[in-house]
């Protein structure tokens, strides 16, 4: 098999074997959860892109059973839906791209729970993932039923609207998966009980789907295992598999894990590439529909590979296609090297989603943006300087010289990259390598003069008659003023990923946020260090990290066996170790070295006194206010798109 040919899902022809993954397009609906133009442009410029078909994140069939993260959602529960639907169809076909929906009947355990005046619903009475005080309401047979029917409704919907296939979303421990799993269906009746009960609801849905469009292929997402305790494990997923195919769906998508196991879902930076293709290759090799496979993906040798080794039939892209919507495209002329790889992050697709703000992506800031963050040619051929070669500098220059302006960029270091350079070295960051040897290629394309051992001052930025400086020179270290901080066992943690000093056997960490955690796992997976982490707060990283990132870097912990101190003051720093105080207990912790993550200040002194001696200056990126790669990134972006 070769990625780039002709196949077949059960009648429906398609291009290549390439999918868009599903994935919830989170404030990209119109007001009334429907398929608006805002979305529609997302989609189809990843239809432009080359790919075969696009699954779209879940919809909805019921918005009356459940509410929470199914009031929001897109929806096809009235016929109110199939207009703009079938543009959705339409557009995509223009591009010999199919349209697959994913159907949905909701969330159950796993649902939003904040301002959510619906009691979350199940199979059986459970605690909710989000929080476990608040129990789910076992559903009757009759709203069973009555979503059996709704489910088939859409589906009859889809089918006029244009849809070539239905994604059947029965996967990763969200309702109908709930219903499939002995761990949350312990029903007497005839829906729960063995594997033919917990299955019926499925099976249900399959049977109904098919009734309501006989022609229409059926795609069905499932968990042959949940990595979880009392979960499935890959002999009941390998049941699944058979009676799934025995009950007549066109392929399988095979999915790993839970939300208790969520980075197996969506892969952390933390996790390698490609963690399902092991399960995938198990299914393939034991049904004879077409088996599809997903999971950090990017790589295009990788993804070659899938398919020429028949690991599966169908590749499916989820953030490869966010970073980059002509990843296919690129990949089939031969012009790899210039995709934009995915940083595995999840801060703008997966953690936006959590509060409630649009779809994006870090590394892409026109996701979601299709048609409103567009680059228009430079009128004139303007002067740019940009201060900082960091990922906010860069993005900055890569920019403004695709529009065509004439880009000068100092860097007082001797290379480019900023903080994503030391970011870039821990063992287990290796994804943010590929989008580093990105930037650093775009930096050698035309329009753009790179100055690197050059320090800007107010009056050399003043010299160079700019007519644009864009200042994005990055944050301070701001140690806290503890006795002993300026001893020389203490490192910041740039200093330990860009330095390497010799920090001893036993290490201690202070500060639990990311940097430090992955600087404590990096020194104990890594390195093999005994490793100390204190923090003051009562958790490891911060509140409202996303939830494939939280899990993935405290299996890190866990594997390195770091030492965890929260709710944890550090009082003095000794030269052999340091005191801390917890609720009002002194200890001393021994240690050789101590490693600082307290966090950075905004420095915004160059733009401060720079501002009133140029004709336009902006800062941006961390020098505004110390954050991630994403405020950097969409920083840069926007001030170079902006200029006039
Ligand atoms: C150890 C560590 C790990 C991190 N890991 C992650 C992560 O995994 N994900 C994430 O999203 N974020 C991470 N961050 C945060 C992230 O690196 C920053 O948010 C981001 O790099 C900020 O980009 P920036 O371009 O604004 O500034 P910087 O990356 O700090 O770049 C600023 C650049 O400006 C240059 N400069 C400063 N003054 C001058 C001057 N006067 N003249 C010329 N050049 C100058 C500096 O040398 C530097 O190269 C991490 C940070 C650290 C310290
Ligand atoms: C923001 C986001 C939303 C997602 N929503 C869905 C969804 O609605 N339905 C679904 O089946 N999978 C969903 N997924 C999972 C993806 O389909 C895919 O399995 C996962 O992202 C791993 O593939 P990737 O590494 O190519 O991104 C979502 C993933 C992301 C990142
Ligand atoms: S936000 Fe991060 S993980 Fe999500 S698609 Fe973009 S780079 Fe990838």
């Amino acid at each position: 098999m070769e990625i780039f040919e002709r196949s077949q899902i059960g009648n429906m022809d398609l291009r290549n074997r390439l999918a868009m993954a599903p994935m919830g397009t989170n404030g990209l609906t119109d007001i009334d959860c429907g398929y608006g133009r805002r979305l529609i442009d997302f989609y189809e410029a990843r239809a432009k892109g080359g790919l075969g078909m696009i699954m779209t994140g879940a919809a909805v069939v019921n918005t009356e059973l459940e509410g929470g993260i199914s009031h929001f959602l897109p929806r096809l529960d009235s016929p109110a839906y199939m207009g703009r639907l079938s543009e959705l169809a339409d557009a995509l076909h223009y591009h010999d791209c199919k349209l697959v929906l994913q159907l949905t009947c909701g969330f159950g355990r796993v649902n939003f729970l904040e301002n959510n005046p619906i009691q979350p619903i199940g199979p059986s009475e459970n605690p909710c993932f989000l929080d476990p005080s608040v129990t789910t309401r076992p559903l009757s047979v009759e709203e069973i039923q009555q979503y059996v029917v709704s489910y088939a409704t859409a589906v009859g919907m889809a089918d006029i609207a244009g849809v070539d296939a239905i994604g059947i979303h029965g996967y990763g421990g969200y309702l109908v998966d709930q219903f499939m799993s002995s761990l949350w269906n312990r029903r007497e009746d005839e829906y729960g009980g063995d594997l033919d009960g917990r299955m019926r609801f499925a099976m249900e849905l399959i049977g109904a789907s098919r009734a309501a469009a006989p022609n229409m292929p059926l795609i069905f997402k499932f968990t042959p295992d949940h990595y979880l305790e009392g979960g499935r494990t890959l002999e009941e997923g390998i049941e699944v598999a058979k009676r799934l195919e025995a009950a007549g769906v066109d392929a399988l998508h095979v999915d790993a894990g839970c939300y208790e196991t969520w980075n197996r879902v969506i892969p952390s930076m933390y996790d390698q590439a490609g963690p399902t293709l092991e399960l995938v290759k198990t299914i393939k090799d034991i049904v004879n529909i077409p088996v599809i496979g997903h999971g950090k993906l990017g790589d295009p040798a990788l993804a070659k590979k899938v398919i020429e080794e028949g690991i599966a039939d169908y590749i499916c892209l989820g953030r490869p296609v966010l970073a980059d919507p002509e990843w296919p495209n690129k990949v089939k002329s031969g012009k790899a090297a210039d995709i934009k790889p995915c940083i595995s992050c999840n801060d703008a697709c997966v953690g936006r989603g959590y509060d409630m703000k649009y779809l994006g992506c870090t590394v892409n800031a026109q996701t979601g943006m299709e048609n409103t963050y567009t680059l228009t040619p430079a009128q004139s051929k303007k002067k740019v300087l940009i201060i900082g070669g960091g990922p906010g500098g860069m993005e900055a220059a890569r920019v403004a010289a695709q529009r065509g302006f004439d880009v000068t960029l100092w860097e007082k270091a001797n290379e480019l990259g900023g903080k994503l350079a030391i970011a870039s070295v821990p063992s287990f960051k290796g994804d943010l390598v590929p989008f580093f040897d990105y930037m650093k290629r775009e930096m050698d394309k035309p329009n753009i003069t790179i100055e690197l051992g050059k320090e800007a001052t107010p009056q050399n930025i003043e010299a160079f008659a700019a007519d644009e400086v864009i200042i994005a020179t990055g944050s301070k270290f701001s140690p806290p003023p503890i006795p002993g901080i300026d001893g020389n066992n203490v490192f910041s943690s740039a200093q330990l990923f860009a330095d390497k000093p010799d920090t001893g056997k036993h290490v201690i960490v202070i500060g639990a946020g990311l940097c430090g955690s992955e600087a404590a796992a990096e020194l104990a997976v890594n390195d093999g260090k005994k490793v100390t982490l204190v923090e003051m707060a009562d958790q490891v990283v911060p509140e409202g990290t996303n939830l494939p990132t939280m899990i993935g870097i405290q299996t890190l912990l866990a594997q390195g066996q770091v030492d965890i101190r929260l709710n944890t003051t550090v009082v003095e720093i000794k030269a052999d170790g340091i005191v801390v105080e917890k609720a009002g207990e002194r200890e001393m912790i021994a240690g050789d070295s101590v490693i600082m993550a307290t966090g950075y200040v905004a420095d915004p002194s160059l733009r401060n006194a720079t501002e009133s001696r140029v004709a336009s200056c902006k800062a941006i990126g961390d020098c505004l206010k110390p954050g991630k790669f994403i405020g950097a990134i969409w920083g840069g972006f926007n001030a170079a798109r902006v200029i006039n």
